[in-house]
């Protein structure tokens, strides 16, 4: 299908820093999506659409084609996994580190580990590699509390001022990654629509590089 280019964003923070991104290659939103309720936003350019998703929703959208591109974190995609997607491009957006946490000076328990996490995959993933035998509990957000009520002994999550953490007693223990944010693009699409995409990857890179020294006014 060479008709509409479909975009898959999350809205909020991937949202705003991918908009001078598509700025760069001509492509201006119509809607806010933290205004509208719309889920599908139309754009300056009849050709292409952006359709607003949970960010952990993206990978999924475009490995099965609904978007032909998308916006996703790079825990989002680690998570995520598989190789249903390029990843060409990281637009170096977003930026964070996925951290192990626990609470200030807490001595690790004599039974095995408790983590609570959003990233289970991720998470067993690192202890296997370790091989260290943890248990892993499987939740949707507010790591930060799980330690604090007895429910895990340290959370997984991503950690940028680290600001969460110091308000909730917790600190930083391990590095599991750094993470920014990639664009992904759909396999068929890819080889079914390759100049088009093509054409749009090269104009995101250029933005996320900057203007070369030449362009730049003085
Ligand atoms: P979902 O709605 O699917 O649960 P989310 O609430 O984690 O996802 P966002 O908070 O918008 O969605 O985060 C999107 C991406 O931004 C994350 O996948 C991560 O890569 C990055 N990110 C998350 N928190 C921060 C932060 N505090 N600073 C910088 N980047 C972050
Ligand atoms: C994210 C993440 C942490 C926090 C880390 O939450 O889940 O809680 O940022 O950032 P910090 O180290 O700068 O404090 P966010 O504020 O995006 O809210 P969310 O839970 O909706 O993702």
């Amino acid at each position: 299908m060479t008709g509409i280019l479909t975009i898959a964003l999350s809205k909020g923070r991937i949202f705003k820093e991918t908009l001078p991104l598509l700025a760069h290659a001509g492509i201006v939103p119509a809607d806010d999506p933290e205004r509208s309720r719309k889920l599908i936003l139309d754009t300056n350019r009849p050709d292409v659409k952006l359709v607003i998703i949970r960010a952990t929703d993206v990978p999924t959208y475009v490995q099965y084609g609904a978007a032909q591109v998308g916006v996703a974190g790079k825990d989002v995609l680690m998570e995520y996994g598989g190789d249903g997607l390029y990843e060409p491009l990281d637009l170096g957006i977003a930026r964070c580190r996925l951290m192990v946490a626990g609470p200030v000076a807490a001595p690790p328990p004599r039974r095995r580990l408790r983590i609570a996490t959003k990233y289970v995959n991720t998470t067993r993933r690192y202890y296997a590699a370790r091989g260290e035998q943890v248990e892993v509990i499987k939740l949707y957000g507010s790591m930060e509390l799980a330690p604090l009520v007895g429910l895990a002994d340290r959370i997984v999550d991503v950690v940028d001022t680290g600001n969460t953490l110091r308000a909730n007693g917790l600190e930083p223990l391990e590095h599991i990654a750094d993470i920014s944010s990639r664009l992904v693009v759909n396999k068929a699409a890819m080889k079914m629509e390759h100049r088009r995409i093509k054409a749009f990857i090269r104009q995101i890179a250029e933005a996320v590089e900057g203007p070369r020294p030449e362009e730049q006014s003085s």
